[in-house]
């Protein structure tokens, strides 16, 4: 199946794989948005979900480790009336151990499912399956490559709690790991592609990262927006409506001794957060895991909107599954 286009029309989602966010157009983004916010509403007010994906079955297979985006997955499948199978292809039990190759995995599991999410450590992976997939195929991260279901529950999050209005400027600043962090990857260009979110915005963004883990040039240049390096966060937020942060992804440094060189070079706390310079409006997001680049001390502010982040994956997971299987 081709990577489609995925529009403002509903049957365009149907059936097909959704494996980058350059797939979305700015309609397509509209449409995911408001199916996202009716699931929330669907959760929230009117029974916690339904029976639309009844007798539908997902398949999630993770050969990278994962506890937000399979769980949200399996919960947003649930939610909607459907079941989940769940595959360990890092564990010992499953049959990469046997010398199974990806491609073969994924065929069999399209076997019993109707819908496949993977996460794979090899950049273009998950975009390469999907060419040949006879299911709709979802990436949940390749390598340092891209993780578009991150990106839109992100938008999702920056609309729902800034509330922007139509033309309005819109900056965030992206902090820690850019080099290495897919989530940013997508974020990054879900909003230089979306004209302004699908709303008009105006949107600045600031790089801000130690100088051997800044953004690859090649995002950098195939991004039409505003984008700013810095290397002093205090400087990078002040005008920030979004810090959006990211740990530094360990599993992917050459050695523990990069690592260790780095580790805590960043740190978001009650003190950063308590200055005058910093906006009183701004969010704080981050994917989650964190390590130590933000403080439990930010955890109570309520800017800190990590966690409703979190929860708002469920809400566009749900989106997501019910439009690939054609019951949004
Ligand atoms: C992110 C990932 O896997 O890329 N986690 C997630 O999906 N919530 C970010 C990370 O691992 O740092």
């Amino acid at each position: 199946m081709a990577n489609a286009i995925l529009t403002g029309d509903a049957s365009t989602w149907k059936n097909a794989s959704l494996v980058s966010v350059s797939q979305i157009t700015t309609e397509g983004l509209n449409l995911l948005m408001s199916v996202s916010k009716e699931m929330k509403e669907l959760v929230q007010k009117n029974g916690g979900g339904d029976d639309r994906l009844n007798h539908h079955i997902l398949g999630t297979i993770f050969y990278e480790a994962s506890t937000r985006t399979s769980c949200s997955f399996q919960v947003a499948m649930s939610r909607l009336g459907g079941k989940f199978v769940h595959i360990d292809a890092s564990g010992s039990t499953s049959s990469t151990k046997k010398g199974e190759s990806l491609v073969d995995t994924v065929k069999c599991i399209e076997q019993y499912c109707d819908v496949v999410v993977l996460r794979h450590f090899q950049e273009g992976s998950v975009p390469n399956v999907a060419l040949n997939a006879s299911k709709p195929l979802i990436n949940a991260g390749d390598g340092i490559g891209e993780h578009p279901t991150q990106a839109l529950l992100d938008v999702f999050t920056i609309l729902d709690e800034l509330k922007p209005k139509r033309g309005q400027h819109l900056t965030v600043c992206l902090l820690g790991d850019l080099k290495h962090s897919r989530t940013v990857h997508s974020l990054v260009k879900l909003l230089a592609a979306s004209d302004g979110l699908g709303m008009g915005l105006t949107i600045n963004v600031h790089y801000c990262s130690p100088e051997s883990l800044q953004m690859p040039p090649s995002i950098v240049q195939e991004c039409s927006l505003t984008q700013r390096t810095f290397s002093d966060l205090n400087e990078a937020v002040q005008t920030a409506d979004v810090l959006y942060v990211t740990r530094l992804q360990k599993e992917r440094f050459e050695s523990e001794v990069e690592y260790n060189k780095l580790k805590g070079a960043y740190v978001v706390d009650a003190n950063l957060l308590s200055k005058t310079s910093v906006p009183k409006h701004m969010i704080v997001m981050h994917p989650l895991p964190r390590v130590d680049e933000i403080s439990t001390d930010v955890d109570n502010d309520p800017r800190a909107a990590y966690f409703r982040q979190m929860q708002n994956g469920m809400y566009v997971r749900m989106a997501i599954l019910a439009l690939l299987l054609g019951k949004s």
